[in-house]
């Protein structure tokens, strides 16, 4: 018998025309009903072409942000709007302003986990699945800054051997992955592949067998043959790649690497938001102008 939620949620998606989308991380009874699962990469590739006129964007309120900007025309809604992203906010527009007159010549490079006003005072964005292409992209004689993820942006840094100035952002959940944890399960598990997000840390990062973007954490494990897997990124992932590998095994390095504002969307929450079209996400023109400029150049680079 078909959860009654999931009856409205379907039955109220064909009344407005409506698709939902939802991140990686979300829970797993949200993933199931989405229409499209994917990385914040993929899930504005989604917006962009999609025809739906309402959007259910099942993620964090950047992410909404950006399919609004990327949708002009369409409605996008989130089911619980206090779900924000710390890192996105720990810088502003203004005190990237500041930080920009101390170098007036820079490139700036924002990684999609930002708000719109922050895109806006930016050259390009990038997400963890294009990071290295859209730096490589930049002519080595620029100066590149970096916002707001110091780890993503070391990651690029040292895999294309290239100077950037960072911002002093980080995600606080893949912060709580450490490097002792992952070297103690490994000892344990000596065959299994360890995998890890680029918001890691950089002693994690070194510790790692493949470095990708949550998509492409999925990718990896799906086409690899080992059967153990050491998963360093929040814990939401885990449910698509057991689902979609039933005889490979997935140990998450630690518990608290969950984001409690990813989990903050219920499928009670899925079902409100297409009863009342709330909460609705729009961004001022006057921002959306220019910050879907920097979204832009990075999907023609995509
Ligand atoms: P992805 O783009 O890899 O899905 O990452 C988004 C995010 O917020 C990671 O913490
Ligand atoms: Fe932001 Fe980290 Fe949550 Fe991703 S996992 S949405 S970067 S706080």
């Amino acid at each position: 018998m078909t959860d009654p939620v999931v009856e409205r949620i379907f039955e109220l998606k064909k009344k407005h025309n409506a698709i939902i989308l939802a991140h990686n991380y979300q829970r797993g009874e949200i993933q199931d009903v989405a229409d499209y699962v994917g990385d914040s990469l993929g899930l504005s590739q989604q917006a962009a072409k999609t025809d739906a006129e309402l959007i259910v964007f099942c993620g964090v309120h950047f992410m909404a942000e950006t399919a609004a900007m990327l949708c002009p025309e369409k409605t996008v809604i989130m089911p619980d709007e206090n779900a924000g992203c710390p890192m996105a906010s720990m810088i502003t527009a203004r005190e990237l302003r500041e930080k920009k007159k101390l170098y007036p010549n820079v490139k700036v490079v924002c990684y999609v986990n930002s708000t719109a006003a922050v895109k806006a005072e930016s050259d390009i964005c990038c997400t963890s699945a294009n990071a290295k292409k859209i730096v490589a992209s930049i002519p080595e004689n620029e100066e590149i800054l970096f916002v707001p993820d110091k780890s993503l942006g070391a990651y690029v840094s040292s895999c294309l051997n290239r100077k950037m100035i960072f911002w002093e952002g980080y995600c606080p959940s893949h912060h709580r992955i450490l490097a002792d944890q992952i070297v103690k399960l490994k000892s344990e598990h000596p065959d299994a592949k360890i995998v890890v997000h680029p918001e890691c840390t950089s002693d994690v990062i070194a510790l790692a067998d493949h470095v990708a973007s949550t998509t492409g954490i999925i990718k990896y494990a799906s086409g690899n043959h080992s059967k153990e897997y050491i998963v360093g990124t929040e814990i939401g992932i885990l449910h698509r790649l057991r689902q979609e590998n039933p005889e490979k095994i997935f140990i998450p390095v630690t518990p608290l690497s969950d984001c409690p504002n990813m989990k903050l969307n219920t499928l009670e929450k899925v079902m409100w938001s297409l009863e009342d079209l709330q909460y609705v996400v729009t961004v001022p023109e006057e921002i959306a102008v220019k910050a879907r400029k920097a979204i832009q150049r990075m999907l023609d680079l995509s």
